[in-house]
């Protein structure tokens, strides 16, 4: 099957040498491109700016914005068996990018900058680009995670997703542990907690799964 991975953070700038971005590390989607690959799948890995290596086997496509991350999405969503979006896309980008950089002023203290919402990518996937694939989301959560997770899976029309407790310290962002709950339409399945390594490795086996049923 051929699949494709959004993962990493996305950077939105501000100047040139200032972006908004998130503390995402990008181990969790890359865990994933991994088990693929091993798996003899073909892998499209759409990633945001990651200190990783390439998975070996998977085809890497960098990209720094949500935009630009959305635009790689819908050259390839096409052509894909699977689309797992595990990135974690900024929500909001500067309205305008500053050709120069920034300059304090005397005058004042605060700084006030404009923010407007970026594409959401997982919910392009059916609703522009009407994608009729596997479609697995990632919900990031610190309240109410199975609940606010079933909410993403029917708003953004996915087959499953896969929920995070990132209010855990030591999990989630930034670390080699998560701990994840599949929701599906019709149930929930606990993962439990393990490394990233591993859970990359079980989220592969249950989007095979789907794929055969
Ligand atoms: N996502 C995306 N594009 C965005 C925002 C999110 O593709 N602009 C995807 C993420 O990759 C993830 C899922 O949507 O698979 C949920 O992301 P999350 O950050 O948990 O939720 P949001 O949709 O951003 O909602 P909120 O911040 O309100 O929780």
């Amino acid at each position: 099957m051929t699949f494709l991975i959004t993962a990493g953070p996305t950077r939105e700038p501000i100047d040139p040498v200032r972006y908004l971005s998130n503390h995402s590390s990008g181990k969790m989607g890359y865990a994933i491109a991994a088990a693929a690959a091993k798996k003899g799948h073909r892998v499209i890995l759409i990633s945001g700016p990651t200190i990783l290596n390439v998975p070996s086997g998977c085809d890497l496509i960098p990209v720094e914005t949500a935009a630009d991350m959305s635009q790689a999405v819908g050259n390839w969503i096409s052509r894909v068996d699977v689309a797992i979006m595990a990135a974690a896309v900024a929500d909001f980008r500067p309205v305008e990018y500053q050709t120069q950089k920034i300059k304090k002023t005397t005058e004042t203290d605060m700084m006030t900058l404009e923010l407007i919402k970026n594409p959401d990518i997982l919910a392009e996937a059916r609703s522009i680009h009407g994608y009729g694939g596997l479609l697995v989301g990632f919900a990031a959560e610190t309240e109410n995670v199975l609940h606010n997770a079933r909410e993403k899976l029917n708003r953004k029309k996915c087959d499953l997703i896969l929920a995070n407790d990132v209010s855990q310290p030591n999990e989630g962002f930034n670390s080699d542990q998560n701990t994840i709950t599949a929701v599906y339409p019709d149930k929930e399945v606990e993962l439990g907690s393990h490394s990233k390594t591993h859970l990359g490795a079980l989220i592969l086996e249950l989007c095979e799964d789907f794929v055969r049923r």
